[in-house]
């Protein structure tokens, strides 16, 4: 019989369904909400709540075929493509799960007779060996009694030593989630007597299927808890079971692989290749490609985008190995695509979009790739100790842009570590020196850290009393702080809002009856409220009362913005259709900026949809509530947070309407309707990937949008045009511009032409070499320079000074033709002038320039310049 995969697939979904299994489709390579993980890296993933007994499910039996992504978190197999002939980053699982219905009996059952049955997959029974957890009695009797299965081929795996629930045989989906001991089937591939680290060698054997017995929840690393249900989760991978029905030696030599490296031979007019591992990784990585773009994922610095563009790196660099010279990977889409049909028809139809943006991407990191290539194999032939010195991979990484894991990679196929605690180093070093160019309060006294905790009331107050606990002036604690004199102030409790989150810091007042102190700016420190300013009248002390107002109107101003950057992101989110990450923001009460990830041009259409939907939001007066939740909760309820930040475990909330919902510390409108109006002003990439758009609101856009009228008006004053004329009046004015441009190119080849032949009349000898001095009309200095290479050519040997007068300096050009400057050099020439007429500039010896004052005596220089030329002949 025929085992092609399609054919596997299609026995594993009968079989199941024969079993009064439901089919349920694949679930999407991204998980659900509030998962823990990246990308779905198992068949029960999409089963997750489930398992922990949080949701109930209609059906009790199911079997899937799952894509499965395994490139990091607990499950990371990227660095084994390649090494390993058995592992994927995508792959396909085949699974069947119970929720509280059949267990280990039912389960152990089912897959013994999918896999050794006649009619099923007639694997011969003694080549299968199964190991169980060590504690599991259950199923080892099952396996032994109910089976029959000699306790030769039963392995008990035990716990890591001093790990509890570590094991080989205990799975769990990531740090936390549903968990279980398992008993995993292999194939055993030589008839060497059994070792236990021949489980270890997939020369020997092969794990083909791991059956989980879900029945703990892991809360943390020490901690699991009992589930109120038992359930199972088994998962194949199809293209290992096809690897031994079709009696191949690889996963890579299956019947999707062999037909998917066939086409990248023939996309390459490859006919032999060297590197076979090269080819694996290739027809591995494009899979994967295909499939998270699919899920609308763009390559990105960070997070899904991130996974992405290292596959798609690595890809590429074993392309280089094989000698490809041309884009290729995007060419291979069609035929991934092709053996793909079971995961439905819409990647058909990304088909071109998931080309484009492979190619995009393909063609920006060729020069990196070929740059740091080159680089890093001229570093590695110098190595002498297997050892590359982590200031060159951070030098590769940093400057050129060669990711870290490629260099890993590459340092792997050359049997060469890096040295990590150097390259550790400086990493941190940038990122100190990053952390310090941001940190605008780096001139404050050192003595103000660890200090006094400040509490924050600005988010329902603008003025209250307070005390003030501290003083410092010039870099000093002090008690006082006396008149005029610049300082910091802080105080138990403040109203003032110091800069963060990309709010900028609050400014106002801090007075009592005798003193006033104006705060110009407002930062935190450590969890200090910093009040930067100056006394304007009297002075004030430690322990005086005081009324601290912040500027209402510029506060309210920076809320509105803010509020509108919240809107922003949603709106972004909605019109380019993509997960928008943000990268920065700065609020001020003068305008908005935020920059996140996006790698394409945002259309003059986009922008204005973007308006549109921002501006319907304000108009709708959506109410704006914040809350404090716990981090987790906050999570759970979808709130938007930094994937690499760290929060508190009370975090605020900030909730507009249904639209947004961000963890944010910073201070907001109450309505969106505060907000007025929204205006996009700039709108432009500023680093590869990442886009930044600046935006005003209220009066601020208004008059932004009379400005641009009030420009237009101007225009059209000045061009004698109006709104529908004007840009076909500047196409033509620039048709026009650009013909007198050529005319007066010609015109000047006439000039030049004309000029030219007279000059020549002009030459004079001097010992037989031509000699030309003259003062020229044509006040241009290319048009100079122009001259001077027709009148060299047509002397061919000679010396040539031209000049001109402009306002009141001289401006020189001299020329000596090539086969004189031996002995004459243009730029000795320029030296004499410059030194007679106070002048400044040089050359070289075929063709030099300076400007001087203005020469009274000319005849005087150009004598002096023809005696040296005599004494030189
Ligand atoms: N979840 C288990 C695994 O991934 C069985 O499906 O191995």
């Amino acid at each position: 019989m025929q085992y092609t995969t399609k054919k596997i697939r299609k026995m594993f979904l009968d079989f199941f369904k024969e079993n009064n299994h439901k089919i349920i489709e694949s679930s999407s390579l991204i998980p659900q909400k509030n998962s823990n993980l990246l990308f779905t890296n198992a068949g029960m993933n999409q089963f997750q709540n489930i398992f922990l007994g949080k949701e109930k499910y209609q059906f009790q039996k199911v079997a899937t075929v799952q894509k499965c992504l395994r490139t990091g978190g607990k499950h990371n197999d990227l660095e084994q493509v390649g090494y390993s002939q058995y592992h994927h980053t995508f792959f396909e699982m085949l699974g069947n799960f119970s929720f509280g219905d059949y267990f280990k009996k039912e389960a152990i059952l089912y897959a013994w007779k999918l896999l050794t049955d006649r009619n099923w997959f007639n694997l011969p029974k003694e080549k299968i060996l199964v190991t169980v957890y060590q504690d599991d009695n259950e199923s080892y009797n099952i396996w032994k009694n109910l089976i029959g299965l000699s306790v030769e081929n039963i392995i008990l795996i035990g716990n890591t030593p001093n790990n509890p629930y570590v094991s080989d045989n205990f799975w769990q989906m990531g740090e936390t989630g549903p968990c279980g001991p398992c008993t995993e089937i292999f194939f055993k591939k030589s008839n060497d007597i059994f070792k236990i680290s021949h489980l270890k060698d997939k020369k020997k054997y092969i794990e083909i299927w791991n059956i989980v017995f879900i029945q703990f929840n892991r809360i943390n690393q020490n901690k699991i808890i009992p589930l109120p249900i038992f359930s199972v989760d088994t998962g194949m991978g199809l293209e290992r079971i096809a690897s031994i029905l079709q009696n191949v030696n690889s996963n890579y030599e299956i019947d999707i692989f062999k037909e998917l490296k066939k086409s990248i031979l023939k996309i390459n007019n490859l006919k032999k290749i060297k590197h076979t591992k090269s080819l694996n990784v290739i027809s591995d990585h494009i899979r994967a490609s295909v499939f998270i773009i699919q899920e609308n994922i763009l390559p990105d610095n960070e997070h899904r985008g991130y996974v992405l563009r290292r596959i798609i790196r690595r890809a590429l660099r074993h392309g280089e190995k094989l000698g490809i010279k041309n884009p290729f990977f995007y060419k291979i889409v069609p035929d991934v695509i092709k053996c793909i049909k079971i995961f439905g028809e819409k990647i058909r139809f990304q088909q071109n979009n998931i080309k484009n943006i492979l190619k995009k991407e393909e063609l920006q990191f060729t020069k990196t790739l070929q740059t740091g290539l080159k680089l890093l194999k001229s570093e590695i032939k110098k190595i002498k100790n297997h050892q590359l010195d982590g200031k060159t991979v951070f030098y590769l990484y940093d400057t050129i842009g060669f990711p870290i894991d490629l260099t890993q990679d590459i340092c792997k196929e050359y049997q060469i570590n890096i040295n990590i605690n150097e390259l550790k180093n400086e990493i941190n070093k940038k990122k100190r020196q990053s952390k310090q160019n941001k940190n605008k309060i780096k001139n404050l006294p050192n003595v103000i850290q660890n200090t006094y905790t400040s509490t924050f009331k600005g988010y329902n107050h603008n003025k209250i009393t307070c005390i003030v606990k501290q003083i410092f002036v010039n870099q000093q604690a002090v008690n006082k702080i006396l008149p005029e004199e610049k300082g910091i102030i802080i105080l138990d409790r403040s109203p003032f809002y110091g800069e963060s989150g990309g709010q900028i810091g609050d400014s106002g007042i801090i007075y009592n009856s005798k003193s006033l102190f104006h705060v110009q700016n407002t930062q935190n420190y450590a969890t200090t409220i910093i009040h930067i300013g100056q006394i304007k009248i009297g002075s004030l002390e430690i322990n005086d009362l005081v009324t601290a107002h912040i500027d209402e109107k510029k506060r309210k101003l920076i809320q509105n913005n803010h509020s509108a950057t919240h809107l922003l992101q949603h709106a972004l989110n909605k019109i380019l259709k993509k997960n928008i990450i943000q990268k920065g923001s700065y609020i001020s009460e003068k305008y908005l900026r935020f920059d996140f990830s996006y790698n394409q041009e945002i259309s003059i259409k986009e922008i204005f949809c973007i308006e549109k939907l921002i501006n319907k939001n304000i108009q709708k007066n959506i109410n704006i509530c914040d809350d404090h939740l716990n981090f987790e909760e906050a999570k759970n309820q979808g709130y938007i947070f930094f994937q690499n930040k760290t929060y508190n475990s009370i975090v605020r909330t900030l909730k507009i309407g249904n639209i947004s919902k961000e963890l944010c510390k910073g201070t907001h409108a109450h309505n969106t309707g505060n907000i007025g109006l929204f205006k996009i002003i700039y709108e432009k990439s500023i680093s590869r990937g990442i886009r930044r758009i600046e935006a005003v609101t209220g009066k601020k856009a208004l008059k932004h949008i009379y400005n641009q009228y009030k420009k237009n008006i101007n225009i059209n004053k000045i061009l004698k045009s109006n709104h529908e004329s004007i840009i076909p009046k500047i196409k033509k004015l620039i048709i026009n511009y650009k013909n007198l441009e050529q005319s007066n190119k010609q015109l000047n080849k006439n000039i030049i032409a004309i000029q030219t032949k007279e000059l020549i009349n002009k030459i004079i000898q001097i010992k037989k070499i031509n000699f030309l001095n003259s003062e020229i009309k044509i006040k241009d200095r290319k048009l100079l320079k122009n001259m001077i290479d027709q009148l060299k050519n047509k002397i061919h040997t000679g010396i040539i000074i031209l000049f001109y007068k402009k306002i009141s300096k001289n401006i020189f050009m001299v020329g000596v033709t090539n086969n004189l400057t031996n002995i004459i050099q243009s730029n000795k020439i320029i030296e004499i002038i410059k030194k007679y007429a106070n002048g400044s500039g040089g050359g070289k010896a075929e063709i030099a320039e300076c400007i001087t004052e203005n020469i009274n005596n000319l005849d005087q220089l150009i004598n002096y310049i023809k005696k040296w030329i005599e004494l030189k002949i």
